[in-house]
């Protein structure tokens, strides 16, 4: 295993969102390299940490950066939290983290298949112990189906193409690596826009990411509920880092933070929905000047937090 380094994105505004009291208990959904969690815990006091993710390296790390304080660790997807919880026998929080996405570990690690710059087996688990690989999808999936992935999930222009070269080459033999899977998709880009800004994989790795891990799968739901885990004044925090969890974030949160969800031609509210939250900031917090200049991997960084009533 290579090093573990991930700089973790809005330090300081996620601990001054959180508003952490020293005895409460706090939820990381996404400890990756606990470097948000570190200094939740370094300011409790006879509070409690429980951390989870599906990534059993970031665990094993987490643990060990973790040691000395009051940490208890969990290998779940975030989705199904409410095991772990009944597993550490807590149900009420005070605070909740969801940084998501990849860490920079999991992306500079070569042989786990995240990225299109280290030629590795097509992979992209973010969870070791699942079946399904990013092989699978780009060789097993239709072509229509994988065009839908690279259109819904990487917002990508040519996706239809992608989909057709993609459909052509892995008959001849399966894709197997993520540099093939790169060669192929820059063929099918014209060559005027594969010369223009970032890499011509960026959006189909990230697609095919999302499906292999199933990223916005219940989202939405998972956030309500995690909401409804929180005490009165506690506080979830969330940083996106693409438009598509943005979106589903900020759907989630302007729920719970409305007192009705009428479509605008009812003049009486008939749907008696009532605001359970409110929006600590109406408009998401973004990375400082600074931190753009030290982490490039901040740049499409968003930071939303609701607090319970
Ligand atoms: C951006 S990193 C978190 C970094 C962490 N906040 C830090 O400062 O070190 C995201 C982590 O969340 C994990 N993850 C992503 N989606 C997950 C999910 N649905 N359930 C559990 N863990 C997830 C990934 O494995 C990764 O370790």
């Amino acid at each position: 295993m290579i090093e573990f380094k991930h700089l973790p994105i809005m330090l300081n505004e996620v601990i001054d969102g959180l508003n952490i009291k020293k005895d409460g208990v706090y939820l990381d959904c996404t400890v990756g390299g606990a470097g948000h969690s570190k200094e939740i815990a370094k300011r409790l006091d006879g509070g409690m940490l429980l951390c989870l993710d599906k990534d059993e390296d970031a665990l094993s790390v987490s643990k060990e950066r973790l040691k000395s304080f009051n940490a208890k660790f969990f290998h779940t997807d975030f989705k199904d939290f409410e095991t772990a919880l009944n597993y550490f026998g807590v149900q009420m929080l005070d605070g909740i983290l969801l940084d998501l996405g990849v860490s920079s570990y999991q992306l500079d690690c070569g042989e786990r298949g995240f990225s299109y710059n280290i030629d590795a087996p097509l992979d992209m688990r973010m969870d070791k112990t699942q079946k399904l690989t990013a092989k699978d999808v780009v060789n097993t999936y239709e072509k229509s189906e994988l065009a839908r992935i690279f259109r819904e999930y990487g917002e990508e222009q040519f996706a239809n193409n992608i989909a057709k070269h993609i459909a052509i080459d892995r008959e001849k033999k399966p894709i197997e690596t993520t540099f093939e899977l790169a060669e192929i998709i820059k063929k099918a880009i014209p060559a005027k826009i594969r010369f223009k800004g970032s890499h011509p994989a960026k959006k189909v790795f990230q697609a095919i990411r999302i499906e292999v891990n199933s990223e916005l799968d219940k989202l939405k739901e998972t956030i309500i509920k995690l909401f409804r885990h929180l005490k009165p004044s506690g506080r979830l925090a969330i940083i996106t880092f693409h438009s598509l969890e943005d979106r589903i974030v900020k759907t989630a949160f302007n729920e719970l933070s409305k007192d009705c969800l009428c479509p605008p031609s009812v003049l009486f509210c008939v749907c008696g929905h009532k605001k359970e939250g409110i929006l600590l900031n109406k408009k998401p917090i973004i990375p400082s000047e600074s931190e753009l200049k030290e982490n490039s991997r901040s740049h499409s960084a968003k930071l939303r937090i609701i607090e319970k009533l």
